[in-house]
This record gives C-alpha cells, structure tokens and sequence, in this order.
C-alpha cells in the first residue's frame, strides 16, 4: 500500500510584523498582557485586497521550488482556510487558477485550526486509492477581515491621529480575541511513496455541540438574507470566543487524545521524534507537553513571531523545521491541533 511523504514546503507571510506594542495604539492592551497570557509577541496582517488564495499561491510557489517541481506536476489540491476570500465559492479552486494549474482538482475544507489533521487523512485516502501521486496541501488565513478596529493607518504607524472613543471601546470589546490571530499561509506538497512513511495512526474528533465556543454570529444562511444590515453596527463581522473554555477544551481533550493514540500504538513519548502542535497559545501547548512529559526540544514552537495563523500554523512550523533539517526521513512525529467547530485530535506521521 502507498504511503505518502513530503517532498517540498514553503510559506509566506504578508507585510512587516505587527508588534504587540502597535496593538497598543488601537486598543487597551500591552505587550506584556500579550505575551504572558498567549506567547505570542508579533504578527502579520493581510493587506486590503489581500485574500487567504494570494497568500497560499505565494506559499505554494516557495514548496514547489523547495521540491524541484513545477505547478504542472501538482495533481490534488486541498486548500484549508476559515477566511476564504469569498463567501462561496471555496478558495481551492482560485489558487489553483492562480497557480497557472486551471482543471487539476482542488479541495477546500473548513476545520480551522485543526485542518491538517482532516488534510492528513484526505493525503492518505488519496494516495491509497491511486486517485492523486503528488498532492499540494495549504493552509491561509486572512484574519485581518475580521479585526474590531477601523483605524489601520494608526496600526500601522501611517498615522498618530487620536482614536475616538467609540473607536477604541469597539476594539477593545474584542481584544482578547483581536490579540491571538495573524495572517499568512503555509504550502506542504506530499507525494506517493512506497517507502515506509505517511499515516501511522490518527484520533480525530468533532463536536458541533461547542460551536459557539469560537463562531461568526453576523452572516450565514440561517437568515434572510444571510447579512442583516445591524450587523455591522454590532460588529457581527468579528468572532465570538469562550477563550476560557477553549482553552481548558484543548488543555483536556489533546492530552487524552495524545495518550489514547500512544497506548494504540503501543508507544510513549519516548517514542515519537517530534511534537508539532498547532500554534494557538504558548501556554495550551506548555501543558500539553508537561502533562505528556515531552522534552522542551522535541516540541517546537514559532508562535512569538506569527501568532495564530489558524490553519496556517502546522504548516508553516513544518515548512520552518523542514528546511531547518529538523524533520528527517525514517522519524514518527506527532501533529495535535484543536479548532473551532469544535475539531480536535492528534496523528502519527512516519517522515
Ligand atoms: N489586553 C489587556 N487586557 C485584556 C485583553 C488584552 N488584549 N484581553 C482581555 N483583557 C482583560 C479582560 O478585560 C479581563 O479584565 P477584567 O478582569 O478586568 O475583566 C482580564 O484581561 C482577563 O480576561 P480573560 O478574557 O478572562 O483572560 P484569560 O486569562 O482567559 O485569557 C485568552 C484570555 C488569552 C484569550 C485565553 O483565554 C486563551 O488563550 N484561550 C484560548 C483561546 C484560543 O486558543 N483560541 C483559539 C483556539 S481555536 C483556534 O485556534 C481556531
């Protein structure tokens, strides 16, 4: 049976990294606040007119170059994103178009944070099934979308004008949320191989009962229409997080999952390489590696300078480790990430 392994990766990042301390100057936060509480000490936003396909088109490139391949040698696309760049259609088949690869099939799917486990699973059945031999797996996000400030010249430095207070009490409804996320794309290009390497083992769940943990209230075809005139008063536009919730969610749920799938594959830590955990909060990820007793090492981290790129971030940590040698052919790795909807769980990934 076919195995799958990964043959080039790329990511990218849009305009100069937003400091913490440039939050500052929209909302009532700090640096300090920030960066206790999450890990996180900048991030990137997309710019206007800027959407989660240019961004994966741009990461896209970098994987092909990094394999040696050309678009045309691409024969699946799967695109994760919660921010496409419409409301319908899906991204996929935008970046494909981008990519110069009009007619080869592209895939979106909406798990957020926890897109890469889902894509992995898609990756194996793909490749089993003889459907697809060299698969471009993305995850973009352009959370900028979503943001509760108006006032970008100011973020940005363009401008010191003085925010009014409506300016300021809008954003500062939300920054708990505002804080945590950053933009950009990771691009993971996965071929068909007879070697010993892909999916070794996966505990994947979903529970739509917490939706409402991390959801858009405003938009949606529940209503008619599906966008309602107050809702960009009430900032409809912006998500609405249960951030404790979440957190203990995913401080529970991934460790258990971590173990369950271990004791199936008669393992321990010990045993796995690599830990790579989707980048939502330094401290959820702290946790889960006390409470798997994972050495500091083995599970890296580069949410400080992205924050949470959603289903970008596996991506892009595994572009950075992979181009670091840090990934080597043979290893089994662990990827765990939690998401809205609520998706959670963990796979064993032989390299
Ligand atoms: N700057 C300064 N103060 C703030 C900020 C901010 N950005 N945000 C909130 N505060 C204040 C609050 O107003 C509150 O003040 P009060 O006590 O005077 O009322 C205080 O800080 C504590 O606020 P909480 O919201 O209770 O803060 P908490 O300690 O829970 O931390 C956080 C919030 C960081 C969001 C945390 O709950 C968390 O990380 N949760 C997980 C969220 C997450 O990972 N989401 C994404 C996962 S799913 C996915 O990745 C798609």
């Amino acid at each position: 049976m076919p195995g799958f392994e990964l043959i080039g990766s790329g990511h990218y990042v849009p305009g100069p990294p937003i400091t913490n301390a440039a939050l500052a100057r929209v909302m009532d936060t700090s640096d300090e606040w920030i960066y206790q509480r999450s890990g996180i000490r900048q991030r990137h936003f997309a710019p206007e007119g800027v959407g989660a396909s240019d961004m994966g088109v741009e990461a896209a490139k970098r994987a092909l170059e990094n394999a040696n391949l050309e678009a045309k040698d691409v024969d699946y696309i799967v695109f994760a994103t919660m921010t496409p760049d419409y409301i319908f259609p899906g991204s996929a088949a935008l970046l494909g178009a981008k990519l110069g690869i009009p007619g080869v099939p592209a895939l979106d799917i909406r798990q957020q944070c926890a897109a890469m486990l889902f894509g992995l699973q898609i990756i194996d059945g793909l490749v089993q099934s003889g459907a697809a031999k060299t698969i471009l797996f993305v995850g973009a996000e352009a959370h900028a979308g979503f943001m509760p400030w108006t006032a970008w010249d100011v973020l940005m430095g363009e401008s010191d004008r003085e925010l009014t207070q409506e300016e300021r009490d809008k954003a500062n409804e939300h920054r708990a949320l505002a804080v945590l996320f950053g933009d950009g794309a990771g691009a993971l290009i996965f071929r068909a191989t007879e070697r010993d390497a892909g999916l070794r083992g996966m505990k994947l769940y979903s529970d739509g009962r917490f939706a409402e943990l991390l959801y858009v209230p405003g938009g949606g075809f529940r209503t008619r229409p599906y966008w309602k005139e107050h809702h960009y008063g009430e900032q409809a536009y912006v998500p609405r997080m249960d951030g404790r919730e979440l957190f203990r969610f995913a401080v529970t749920k991934l460790p258990r999952a971590a173990k369950d799938l271990l004791k199936e594959k008669d393992l321990t830590g010990d045993g796995v390489d690599v830990f790579i955990a989707h980048q939502a909060n330094l401290r959820i990820n702290e946790y889960i590696r006390d409470h798997l007793k994972v050495p500091r090492e083995k599970m890296p981290m580069n949410i400080d300078r992205f924050g949470n790129t959603s289903a970008g971030t596996i991506p892009i940590l595994v572009d950075e480790l992979h181009r670091a040698g840090t990934l080597k052919k043979g290893q089994l790795n662990m990827m765990l990430a939690l998401g809205a909807g609520v998706h959670w769980g963990c796979a064993l990934v032989r390299w």
